[in-house]
């Protein structure tokens, strides 16, 4: 389990309760799932199930806090399963060490897929021109860490159709393709995400997937009014997902 949000004193209590609660479905044999503050009860989570999801998720996670995105890692796959089927490439704001690129990437057998997956990343953290004080603040993780860029360069050297772009969003992406059929915004920033819409958004093709990361968390409120601002003036309306994840489909 994986629980966050509340002062530490009421962590432990909570997380007792919700212990108890997980094990009164559990004993009559009914499923339950409780990471990254998502508890779900008597769902089927049939991802659970996909022996190829399951695979890959385990190649690609490096931590147990890795599999806590389990359900966020599956709306990726399957958006970008989807948009296989689509003309255009992929493109990432936001890689980090690539754990969502990396599942998807061997779940869907990425190699003899006919399309370029684009990968972008300051590999240093938010960037205080696309980043507002509060956001660099709770993301200060990133920052900290030292620079990454060559072990994500590494992880997918065996694939040449990835690239791995090392540069700001919005400025890196004059790389970027001319026609996308799935675009995952993930780089907690509401400057640098709608300034990727402003660039990425028109090059979407019909049918193509938006998939944003950060949409519905409680805790990245910025980045949700921003986001959404963006779409309600571009004629669209965000599913929000019990992820906290955000998705369109591009007429
Ligand atoms: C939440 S992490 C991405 C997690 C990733 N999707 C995964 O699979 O684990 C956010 C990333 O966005 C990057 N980032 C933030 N602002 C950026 C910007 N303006 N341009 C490029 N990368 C940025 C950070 O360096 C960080 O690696």
């Amino acid at each position: 389990m994986s629980l966050y949000g509340l002062p530490p004193a009421e962590l432990g209590p909570t997380r007792d309760h919700l212990l108890a609660v997980e094990a009164a479905f559990t004993r009559p044999g009914q499923p339950s799932l409780m990471c990254d503050n998502l508890v779900t009860l008597s769902r089927i989570h049939s991802f659970a199930h996909d022996q190829a999801f399951v695979a890959a998720l385990a190649a690609a996670a490096r931590s147990e806090a890795d599999y806590h995105n389990v359900w966020k890692i599956h709306t990726y796959c399957w958006a970008a399963r989807s948009a296989l089927a689509l003309e255009g490439d992929f493109v990432e704001c936001g890689v980090f060490e690539g754990l969502y690129s990396a599942a998807m990437t061997r779940y869907l057998d990425w190699g003899n897929a006919p399309k370029t997956l684009y990968l972008y990343d300051t590999f240093a953290g938010l960037d205080p021109a696309y980043s507002s004080p509060s956001e660099r603040d709770i993301n200060q993780y990133y920052a900290l860490r030292p620079e990454w860029h060559g072990e994500v360069v590494a992880r997918f050297a065996g694939y040449a159709n990835v690239r791995v772009v090392k540069g700001v969003v919005p400025t890196a992406l004059d790389s970027a393709p001319a026609r996308i059929a799935f675009l995952h915004l993930d780089m907690n920033a509401a400057a640098a995400e709608t300034a990727a819409l402003d660039r990425l958004f028109p090059r979407i093709v019909p049918g193509g997937f938006v998939l944003m990361d950060d949409y519905g968390r409680f805790e990245q409120r910025e980045l949700h009014a921003a986001l959404k601002a963006w779409m309600t003036e571009a004629g669209y309306s965000v599913l929000e997902l019990s992820t906290g994840q955000g998705m369109v489909v591009k007429r």
